[in-house]
C-alpha cells in the first residue's frame, strides 16, 4: 500500500518530472566511465570480487528513512524475526521504527516491520538506558515512553547488514546485532565531549555516575497494548516478560515474549516501573484497569548496574510468540556467549549469502548508482519475517511467515525477484500461504503480527501461487491443496471478506463486473474499489485458469479464462478524460475510453479518470474510500489486464493510441511511481511493439526517482520498491503470474546470477555500453529477436547478450510475432 503521508509530499510530479530529467542529465555525465568493458574479457577480477564480504559495502540501509520510505535501517537476518533499531518519535513517519532527521529517541525495540504504508508497526519491548539517575536514586529517573525522550548526536548513526549503532547526548552509546530471535546490544558510555544532563551541558569527563539503569517495556510502538506482565531475577540478572497488543493494519490481537539477560555491570538494584513510577516490586502484570491510571501504558522492569567507567553492559534479547521459557531458549541457543563480534560477522556472513548469488561488472558505474542496486536487494529481503517455529496458531511441521504487509504489493516484484534469487525461500513462503489457508480457510491477502490484514485490492495470493508454479518452485508445494485455496478465492464468500478472500460474488458471478450499487448477501466489507477489484479479480481468475490448466483441471481452467475476459465489463468506450487547467477551467483531453463504475442496471458512473492520481485528490482512494478504485486513478488501471495485452491494445484503439496514452500517462504527472500498480506500466509500450519506450521510461525514473539518497525511494518501500529498481537495473521485469519477463537491458556491463541447476544466467551488453535500446540480442549465441525471455534462462542458466544503441531500434522486439504473449482469453464482455 501506499502511505498517505508520502503521497501528500508527491503534488507537483511535473516539477519533480522536470527536475528529474535535468538530474537524470547530470548524472550521466558525472559518471566515471573508463572506457568499454570488453564483452570478450574471461570472467573478470571484478565479479570475482563481488564474492567476498566488498559485497556489504554498496549496501546503505538508511535509503528510504525519511519522507515516507518507512525502511526499517536495523539490524537483522534475511528474514529475521528479531529486528533491533533505535525508534524515534515521528508520529506518522515511524512505521518502523526509525527516522532519519533529528526527532527523539525512544528507545530501543526488538520486532519492526519494513517499509509498511501505515501506522508504526511492532515495535515491542523497547529497551532504555539512563546512564544513571539524578541523585542516584532510581525513584527520580523517569520510565515512560512519553518522558524518557532523548536527543540523538548529530550524525552519530551507523548502519550496515546486520549492524545498527547510535549515540545519544545523554552519553549512552548503543550498538546492536542480531540473530534470528535474538538481539544483541552493547551499551557503552561515552568520556569525551559534552552530554546533556537535566538540560545541562556537562563534559562527560567530570559526570560521576557510574550506575547506569536499564530498563525493558512492554508497550509497543503503536501504543497498542491490551495486557502484559514481567517478572525481574536480579540474582541472574534476567527480566522476562509478555504483553498482548494489536496489529498495525489488521484485525485481532497477538501475543509476544520476552527474555532479557545482561552481562557486564554488577546489579545493584532492581524491580518493575509503572508509568514513571518505580519499585523494587519483583513482578508486575498489567491489566486494562490499571493502565486505565497509566495512559502511556509504558510498564515493565529495570535493573541498576555498578559500572566502572568505560565498561560496557550487554542486553541480549531473546524473543519469541509462543512462551517466555522458548525466548530465553532463543537466546540461549542462538548467542550463547554475549559475543557481539562474533554475531555480528554471522549476520554479515547471512548476507553474503544471499546477496551474492547476484555478480554484476561495474567498471564504469557510479558508486551511487551500485549503491542503488544493492541497497534494493538488500531491503527485498526484510520481510516477509521466517515465523517458523514460532507459530502459537496451530500446530503444523509446514514453514510459517508471516509480514505479508501486503501481498498486493509484493506480487507485482518482490516474490517474482525472490524466485528467481532465493527459490527456496520463495517456495517456503508458498507453503506457509498454503498453510494459512488450511487453517484459516483463505489464503493471506495482507498479514501482520498473526493477524488478518485489510484486502486491498483482488486475492492477489492467487497470482503468486500462478508466478511459483509457472516458475518450477514445485519444492514441497502441495498443489492440490494450493489449488482448493484458489478456489477458495474464486468462488466463496468469507464472513469478513475485508479480512479476505473475495466479496460481491454475485454480481461477479451475474453481471460478470462487480456492480458499485451491489449489497453484498453472504459477507461483509466495504462496497468500494469496486472498479480496481473487478480488474484484479478478471487477472485473479486468470491465475487460477493457469494453475487448473496446469493441473489437469481443463473444465476449469476454461471457466477461468473466460472469467479473466470480465475487465471489458467495466470499460466505458465514450468516458472522456477531463482535467482541470491551471485558471481553473476544464478541458476535455483526446483520450476517450476508461474503466468506469458501473451499476446493477448497467450504466455507467462518473467518476473523474484523474482522481487518487498525483493530479487530482491524491489521497482520496485509501483503504477506507468509497471511491472506485484503490490506491490509483481510472487512468492507472486502464492498463491493467495483463493477461490479454492484446485485447487491451484493441480496446484502446490500437498500438499508436496505445502507446501515446502510455507514454502521456507517464509524462503528464498523472503516473506516481511510489506505489506498485505502476511498475509495470513502464514496461507495457513492449505489448505495443516499442520496447524502446520502456527503456526510456526505465532511465527516466532511475536513478531521478530511485536513487542513494536517504530520500530515494519514491513511496514507502514494502520491501518491493528495491525489487523493482534493481529488477529493472538486472534489465528485465516480471509479469508477475505469467513466465514473462519484459527486456530492456542492464544498467551493468553485464549481470550474472546463479541458476538452480549451476549454470549461471548471464545478462551481457555489447556495442554502446551507454546506449539505452536495444538493438539486437543472442540466446546462447543464437539471434533473439522476443523482447521478452521466460524463466528456463534463469533456472537452467545461459547468456543473453544484447547489442546495445544510442537510437530505438526500428526492428527489436517491434514485430509481432516478437511480442510478450497475450493471452486473450474468450470475449466474456456481456452488455
Ligand atoms: C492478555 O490477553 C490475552 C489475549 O486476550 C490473554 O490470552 C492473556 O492471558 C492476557 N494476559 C494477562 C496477563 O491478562
Ligand atoms: C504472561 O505472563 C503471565 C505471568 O506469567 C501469564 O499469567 C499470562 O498468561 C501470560 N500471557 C500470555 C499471553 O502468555
Ligand atoms: C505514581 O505515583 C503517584 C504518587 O504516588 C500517583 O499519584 C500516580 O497515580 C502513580 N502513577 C501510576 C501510573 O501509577
Ligand atoms: C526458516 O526458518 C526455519 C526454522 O528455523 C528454517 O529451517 C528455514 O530454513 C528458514 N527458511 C529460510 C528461507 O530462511
Ligand atoms: C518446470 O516444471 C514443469 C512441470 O513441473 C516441467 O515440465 C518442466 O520441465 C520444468 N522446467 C524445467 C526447466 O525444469
Ligand atoms: C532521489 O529519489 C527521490 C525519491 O524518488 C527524489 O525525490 C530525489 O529527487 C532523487 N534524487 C536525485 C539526486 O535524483
Ligand atoms: C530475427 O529477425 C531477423 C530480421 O530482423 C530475421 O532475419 C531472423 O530470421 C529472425 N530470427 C528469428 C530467430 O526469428
Amino acid at each position: 500500500m501506499a502511505s498517505p503521508g508520502r503521497l501528500l509530499g508527491a503534488r507537483r510530479p511535473l516539477n519533480v518530472l522536470g527536475l528529474a530529467l535535468l538530474l537524470t542529465v547530470v548524472y550521466v555525465t558525472s559518471v566515471r566511465w573508463l572506457g568499454p568493458w570488453d564483452a570478450e574479457q574471461p570472467d573478470g577480477i571484478n565479479i570475482a570480487a563481488s564474492r567476498s564480504r566488498d559485497i556489504l559495502k554498496h549496501v546503505d540501509p538508511l535509503i528510504g528513512t525519511v519522507n515516507g520510505g518507512h525502511v526499517f535501517p536495523g539490524a537483522t537476518l534475511p528474514y529475521g524475526m528479531a529486528k533491533a533499531v533505535a525508534d524515534t518519535k515521528s508520529p506518522g513517519e515511524n512505521a518502523a521504527g526509525f527516522v532519519s532527521g533529528d526527532d527523539l529517541i525512544l528507545g530501543f525495540s526488538n520486532l519492526h516491520d519494513s517499509g509498511t504504508g501505515g501506522a508504526a508497526s511492532l515495535g515491542n519491548f523497547p529497551i532504555f538506558v539512563h546512564p544513571g539517575c539524578p541523585d542516584d536514586d532510581y525513584t527520580k529517573c523517569v520510565y515512560r515512553v512519553s518522558s524518557r525522550p532523548v536527543q540523538r548526536v548529530k550524525d552519530s548513526v551507523v548502519a550496515k547488514p546486520g549492524y545498527f549503532s547510535i549515540e545519544l547526548e545523554n552519553q549512552v552509546r548503543a550498538e546492536m546485532t542480531a540473530t534470528m530471535h535474538t538481539n544483541l546490544y552493547r551499551f557503552s558510555f561515552r568520556d569525551e565531549g559534552h552530554v546533556k544532563r537535566d538540560g545541562q551541558d556537562v563534559p562527560a569527563s567530570e559526570l560521576k555516575t557510574t550506575r547506569p539503569l536499564i530498563l525493558v517495556d512492554l508497550q509497543d510502538l503503536g501504543g497498542s497494548i491490551r495486557n502484559g506482565s514481567v517478572q525481574v531475577f536480579p540474582e541472574t540478572g534476567r527480566i522476562i516478560g509478555n504483553g498482548t497488543w494489536m496489529p498495525s493494519f489488521g484485525q485481532g490481537r497477538y501475543s509476544g515474549h520476552v527474555c532479557v539477560d545482561f552481562s557486564g555491570g554488577s546489579i545493584v538494584n532492581s524491580g518493575t516501573f509503572l508509568g514513571n513510577n518505580a519499585t523494587h516490586k519483583q513482578t508486575y502484570t498489567d491489566d486494562l484497569p490499571q493502565r486505565s491510571k497509566n495512559p502511556s501504558g509504558s510498564a515493565g522492569g529495570w535493573m541498576q548496574f555498578e559500572l566502572p567507567r568505560g565498561d560496557e553492559i550487554l542486553a541480549r534479547v531473546g524473543l519469541s510468540f509462543i512462551s517466555t521459557e522458548r525466548a530465553c531458549l532463543n537466546a540461549e541457543q542462538e548467542i550463547p556467549d554475549f559475543g557481539f563480534e562474533r554475531t555480528l560477522g554471522e549476520a554479515e556472513d547471512a548476507w553474503i549469502d544471499k546477496l551474492s548469488v547476484v555478480q554484476v561488472e561495474a567498471e564504469g558505474i557510479s558508486e551511487e548508482m551500485q549503491t542503488t542496486f544493492w541497497s534494493g536487494l538488500y531491503r527485498s529481503f526484510l520481510s516477509p519475517q521466517n515465523y517458523t517455529g514460532e507459530n502459537p496458531l496451530w500446530d503444523s511441521s509446514e514453514p510459517y511467515f508471516d509480514s505479508f504487509y501486503c501481498i498486493w504489493d509484493s506480487y507485482r516484484a518482490q516474490h517474482p525477484l525472490l524466485t528467481i534469487l532465493d527459490p527456496a525461500a520463495q517456495a517456503e513462503m508458498v507453503r506457509s500461504m498454503i498453510d494459512i489457508y488450511r487453517h484459516e480457510g483463505f489464503l493471506p491477502d495482507c498479514r501482520m503480527s498473526f493477524c488478518k490484514g485489510f484486502t486491498q485490492g483482488g486475492s492477489n495470493a492467487d497470482v503468486v501461487i500462478a508466478d511459483a508454479l509457472v516458475k518450477n518452485i514445485t519444492d514441497g508445494v502441495d498443489w492440490e491443496t494450493a489449488y482448493a485455496a484458489l478456489l477458495a478465492d474464486a468462488e466463496e464468500t468469507p464472513y469478513l471478506w475485508t479480512l479476505e478472500g473475495r466479496g460481491n460474488h454475485e454480481s461477479w458471478e451475474e453481471l460478470n463486473y462487480i456492480a458499485h450499487d451491489h449489497m453484498d448477501t453472504r459477507g461483509s466489507g466495504p462496497l468500494s474499489r469496486t472498479v480496481s477489484r473487478t480488474l484484479e479479480y478478471a487477472y485473479n481468475d486468470y491465475c487460477v485458469a493457469a494453475v487448473a490448466e496446469a493441473l489437469g483441471h481443463h473444465q476449469d481452467a476454461e471457466k477461468y479464462l473466460s472469467r479473466s475476459g470480465y475487465w471489458r465489463n467495466v470499460w466505458n468506450p465514450e468516458q472522456e478524460d477531463l482535467m482541470e487547467t491551471d485558471d481553473g477551467h476544464t478541458q476535455v483531453t483526446d483520450f476517450v475510453g476508461f474503466p468506469q463504475p458501473r451499476g446493477m442496471d448497467g450504466q455507467f458512473k462518473f467518476q473523474s479518470t484523474r482522481t487518487c492520481s498525483p493530479a487530482e485528490n491524491m489521497d482520496s482512494c485509501y483503504f477506507d474510500t468509497h471511491l472506485a478504485f484503490y490506491e490509483g486513478s481510472a487512468w492507472l488501471y486502464s492498463f491493467y489486464a495483463p493477461q490479454d495485452m492484446a485485447g487491451l491494445i484493441d480496446v484502446f484503439g490500437g498500438a499508436d493510441v496505445f502507446t501515446q496514452r502510455l507514454d502521456y500517462f507517464h509524462s503528464s504527472g498523472v503516473a506516481y511511481m511510489g506505489n506498485e500498480p505502476t511498475y509495470l506500466t513502464v514496461f507495457q509500450f513492449h505489448y505495443a511493439g516499442r520496447p524502446g519506450k520502456s527503456a526510456e521510461w526505465v532511465h527516466n525514473y532511475i536513478p531521478s526517482q530511485f536513487n542513494a539518497s536517504i530520500n530515494g525511494i519514491p513511496g514507502n518501500d514494502d520491501c518491493a520498491m528495491g525489487a523493482f529498481s534493481s529488477m529493472v537495473m538486472m534489465g528485465f521485469f516480471p509479469v508477475a503470474g505469467q513466465d514473462v519477463y519484459l527486456l530492456t537491458g542492464p544498467f551493468f556491463p553485464e549481470v550474472r546470477l546463479e541458476s538452480r541447476r549451476g549454470t549461471p544466467a548471464v545478462i551481457r551488453k555489447t556495442g554502446e555500453m551507454e546506449g539505452k535500446y536495444i538493438h539486437s540480442a543472442k540466446l546462447n549465441g543464437k539471434r533473439y529477436n522476443k523482447s521478452w525471455i521466460s524463466h528456463d534462462f534463469f533456472l537452467n542458466g545461459g547468456l543473453l547478450e544484447l547489442e546495445m544503441g544510442h537510437e530505438e531500434s526500428p526492428e527489436w522486439g517491434t514485430r509481432p510475432e516478437d511480442l510478450p504473449p497475450s493471452h486473450a482469453p474468450g470475449l466474456a464482455q456481456r452488455v
